[in-house]
Protein backbone atom coordinates (compact mmCIF):
# COMPACT_ATOMS: atom_id res chain seq x y z
CA UNK A 1 0.00 0.00 0.00
CA UNK A 2 1.26 3.32 -0.63
CA UNK A 3 1.24 5.69 2.07
CA UNK A 4 -1.03 8.52 2.70
CA UNK A 5 1.07 11.65 2.63
CA UNK A 6 -0.43 13.31 5.70
CA UNK A 7 0.86 10.39 7.42
CA UNK A 8 4.68 11.70 6.84
CA UNK A 9 3.88 15.44 5.62
CA UNK A 10 5.79 18.13 8.01
CA UNK A 11 4.60 20.74 6.84
CA UNK A 12 3.54 22.51 3.68
CA UNK A 13 5.80 24.60 2.33
CA UNK A 14 4.72 26.14 -0.43
CA UNK A 15 0.56 26.30 -0.79
CA UNK A 16 -0.47 26.06 -3.93
CA UNK A 17 -2.05 29.92 -4.39
CA UNK A 18 2.07 30.71 -3.77
CA UNK A 19 2.48 28.32 -6.47
CA UNK A 20 0.19 30.14 -8.72
CA UNK A 21 1.41 33.49 -8.08
CA UNK A 22 4.87 32.91 -8.78
CA UNK A 23 4.72 30.25 -11.95
CA UNK A 24 2.75 33.77 -13.32
CA UNK A 25 5.20 36.20 -12.30
CA UNK A 26 8.18 33.50 -14.32
CA UNK A 27 6.00 33.14 -16.69
CA UNK A 28 5.27 37.42 -17.19
CA UNK A 29 9.43 37.55 -16.59
CA UNK A 30 10.23 34.71 -19.19
CA UNK A 31 7.94 36.70 -21.81
CA UNK A 32 9.23 40.48 -21.35
CA UNK A 33 12.78 38.61 -21.63
CA UNK A 34 12.28 36.95 -24.81
CA UNK A 35 9.80 39.26 -26.77
CA UNK A 36 9.50 38.84 -30.18
CA UNK A 37 11.57 35.65 -30.48
CA UNK A 38 10.63 32.08 -30.51
CA UNK A 39 11.50 29.75 -27.20
CA UNK A 40 11.87 25.78 -26.86
CA UNK A 41 10.74 24.87 -23.64
CA UNK A 42 12.90 21.47 -22.65
CA UNK A 43 11.01 19.99 -19.74
CA UNK A 44 13.05 17.92 -17.66
CA UNK A 45 10.79 14.69 -16.69
CA UNK A 46 9.03 13.71 -14.84
CA UNK A 47 9.56 15.96 -12.40
CA UNK A 48 9.58 19.26 -14.40
CA UNK A 49 6.07 18.33 -15.82
CA UNK A 50 3.38 20.35 -13.66
CA UNK A 51 5.08 23.16 -13.70
CA UNK A 52 5.78 23.30 -17.63
CA UNK A 53 2.08 23.52 -18.11
CA UNK A 54 1.24 25.81 -16.04
CA UNK A 55 4.39 28.10 -16.84
CA UNK A 56 3.92 27.85 -20.22
CA UNK A 57 -0.10 29.48 -19.69
CA UNK A 58 1.60 32.64 -19.07
CA UNK A 59 4.19 32.94 -22.01
CA UNK A 60 2.93 35.04 -24.72
CA UNK A 61 6.09 34.39 -26.91
CA UNK A 62 5.85 31.63 -29.65
CA UNK A 63 6.97 28.76 -27.56
CA UNK A 64 7.27 24.97 -28.40
CA UNK A 65 7.75 22.48 -25.77
CA UNK A 66 9.66 19.41 -25.69
CA UNK A 67 10.62 16.10 -22.96
CA UNK A 68 13.90 15.07 -21.96
CA UNK A 69 14.29 11.79 -19.29
CA UNK A 70 17.03 12.14 -16.98
CA UNK A 71 17.36 9.78 -14.31
CA UNK A 72 20.04 10.86 -11.49
CA UNK A 73 19.00 8.19 -8.66
CA UNK A 74 16.13 5.13 -8.15
CA UNK A 75 13.59 4.51 -5.85
CA UNK A 76 14.81 4.83 -1.71
CA UNK A 77 18.03 6.68 -2.85
CA UNK A 78 17.28 10.53 -1.93
CA UNK A 79 20.65 11.84 -3.43
CA UNK A 80 22.25 11.94 -6.76
CA UNK A 81 25.38 10.19 -7.16
CA UNK A 82 26.94 12.44 -10.20
CA UNK A 83 25.57 9.81 -12.59
CA UNK A 84 23.25 11.14 -14.61
CA UNK A 85 21.74 9.14 -17.28
CA UNK A 86 19.37 9.95 -20.45
CA UNK A 87 16.17 7.96 -20.45
CA UNK A 88 14.36 9.84 -23.04
CA UNK A 89 16.25 12.41 -25.66
CA UNK A 90 14.55 14.86 -27.57
CA UNK A 91 12.46 14.65 -30.68
CA UNK A 92 13.34 18.00 -32.03
CA UNK A 93 16.53 19.60 -33.07
CA UNK A 94 17.84 22.71 -30.85
CA UNK A 95 20.23 23.87 -33.39
CA UNK A 96 19.50 27.92 -33.20
CA UNK A 97 16.47 27.38 -30.73
CA UNK A 98 16.52 29.52 -27.69
CA UNK A 99 16.34 26.84 -25.38
CA UNK A 100 14.68 27.27 -21.84
CA UNK A 101 15.46 24.37 -19.30
CA UNK A 102 12.29 23.44 -17.33
CA UNK A 103 13.48 22.28 -14.09
CA UNK A 104 11.37 21.00 -11.21
CA UNK A 105 14.73 21.39 -8.65
CA UNK A 106 18.21 22.27 -8.38
CA UNK A 107 19.92 19.87 -5.38
CA UNK A 108 23.10 19.14 -6.05
CA UNK A 109 23.34 20.90 -9.59
CA UNK A 110 24.48 17.17 -11.23
CA UNK A 111 21.59 16.66 -13.28
CA UNK A 112 21.20 20.42 -15.22
CA UNK A 113 24.95 20.42 -15.59
CA UNK A 114 24.86 17.68 -17.84
CA UNK A 115 21.93 18.07 -19.40
CA UNK A 116 23.35 21.52 -20.04
CA UNK A 117 26.71 20.24 -21.03
CA UNK A 118 24.84 18.00 -23.40
CA UNK A 119 22.47 20.37 -25.44
CA UNK A 120 25.68 23.06 -25.84
CA UNK A 121 26.94 20.26 -27.72
CA UNK A 122 23.57 20.75 -30.44
CA UNK A 123 24.30 24.02 -30.92
CA UNK A 124 21.26 26.11 -29.54
CA UNK A 125 20.90 30.04 -29.71
CA UNK A 126 20.90 30.03 -26.24
CA UNK A 127 20.33 27.66 -23.30
CA UNK A 128 18.87 29.34 -20.44
CA UNK A 129 17.34 27.66 -17.14
CA UNK A 130 14.17 27.92 -15.50
CA UNK A 131 13.91 25.94 -12.32
CA UNK A 132 11.10 26.32 -10.01
CA UNK A 133 12.84 25.37 -6.68
CA UNK A 134 16.48 25.65 -5.37
CA UNK A 135 18.45 24.02 -2.91
CA UNK A 136 21.21 26.29 -2.55
CA UNK A 137 22.83 25.07 -0.10
CA UNK A 138 23.36 21.33 -1.32
CA UNK A 139 25.14 22.63 -4.40
CA UNK A 140 28.07 20.46 -5.73
CA UNK A 141 28.81 22.20 -9.17
CA UNK A 142 27.64 25.49 -10.31
CA UNK A 143 24.95 26.02 -12.58
CA UNK A 144 23.55 28.99 -13.88
CA UNK A 145 19.44 29.32 -12.92
CA UNK A 146 18.09 32.48 -14.65
CA UNK A 147 14.50 31.80 -14.04
CA UNK A 148 14.09 30.49 -9.77
CA UNK A 149 10.95 30.15 -8.39
CA UNK A 150 11.83 29.37 -4.47
CA UNK A 151 14.84 28.80 -2.88
CA UNK A 152 14.20 26.20 -0.48
CA UNK A 153 16.00 24.97 2.62
CA UNK A 154 18.05 21.29 2.60
CA UNK A 155 14.69 19.15 2.90
CA UNK A 156 13.29 16.67 1.39
CA UNK A 157 10.48 18.07 -0.40
CA UNK A 158 7.34 16.88 -2.51
CA UNK A 159 4.25 17.53 -4.58
CA UNK A 160 3.63 19.70 -7.32
CA UNK A 161 5.56 17.27 -9.86
CA UNK A 162 7.76 15.87 -7.36
CA UNK A 163 8.04 13.01 -5.95
CA UNK A 164 8.90 10.42 -3.04
CA UNK A 165 9.22 7.01 -4.43
CA UNK A 166 7.44 8.32 -7.93
CA UNK A 167 4.07 8.92 -6.17
CA UNK A 168 2.47 12.14 -4.86
CA UNK A 169 3.49 14.17 -7.85
CA UNK A 170 -0.36 14.90 -8.51
CA UNK A 171 -0.61 17.04 -5.36
CA UNK A 172 -1.21 20.67 -6.06
CA UNK A 173 1.30 22.17 -2.89
CA UNK A 174 4.93 21.61 -2.25
CA UNK A 175 5.13 19.67 1.12
CA UNK A 176 7.92 18.71 3.36
CA UNK A 177 8.84 14.94 3.96
CA UNK A 178 9.23 13.69 7.64
CA UNK A 179 11.35 11.15 6.70
CA UNK A 180 11.32 9.35 10.13
CA UNK A 181 7.49 9.05 9.29
CA UNK A 182 7.80 7.41 5.56
CA UNK A 183 7.78 4.24 4.84
CA UNK A 184 8.26 2.95 1.05
CA UNK A 185 6.77 0.53 -0.27
CA UNK A 186 8.69 -2.73 0.00
P1 LIG B 1 20.63 17.18 -8.57
O1 LIG B 1 21.23 16.47 -9.74
O2 LIG B 1 21.27 16.75 -7.28
O3 LIG B 1 20.59 18.68 -8.73
O4 LIG B 1 19.17 16.64 -8.41
C1 LIG B 1 18.19 17.07 -9.19
C2 LIG B 1 17.06 16.07 -9.27
O5 LIG B 1 16.87 15.35 -8.05
C3 LIG B 1 15.81 16.84 -9.49
O6 LIG B 1 15.53 16.96 -10.86
C4 LIG B 1 14.77 16.04 -8.76
O7 LIG B 1 14.21 15.10 -9.64
C5 LIG B 1 15.53 15.30 -7.68
N1 LIG B 1 15.35 15.93 -6.34
C6 LIG B 1 16.25 16.67 -5.67
N2 LIG B 1 15.77 17.08 -4.48
C7 LIG B 1 14.52 16.59 -4.41
C8 LIG B 1 13.48 16.67 -3.41
O8 LIG B 1 13.62 17.31 -2.35
N3 LIG B 1 12.33 16.03 -3.70
C9 LIG B 1 12.13 15.34 -4.85
N4 LIG B 1 13.06 15.23 -5.81
C10 LIG B 1 14.25 15.84 -5.59
MG1 LIG C 1 12.81 13.14 -9.39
Amino acid sequence: MIQDYHDFLGEILIPEAKLKARVRELGEEVSRDYQGKQILAICILRGGVMFLTDLIRHIEPQVAIDFMGVSSYGVGSRESDGQVRITLDLTTSIAGENVLIVEDIVDSGNTLNSVIELLRTRNPASIEVCALLNKVSRREVDVPIKYCGFEIPDKFVFGYGLDMDEYYRNLPFIGVVDLEKYEPEI
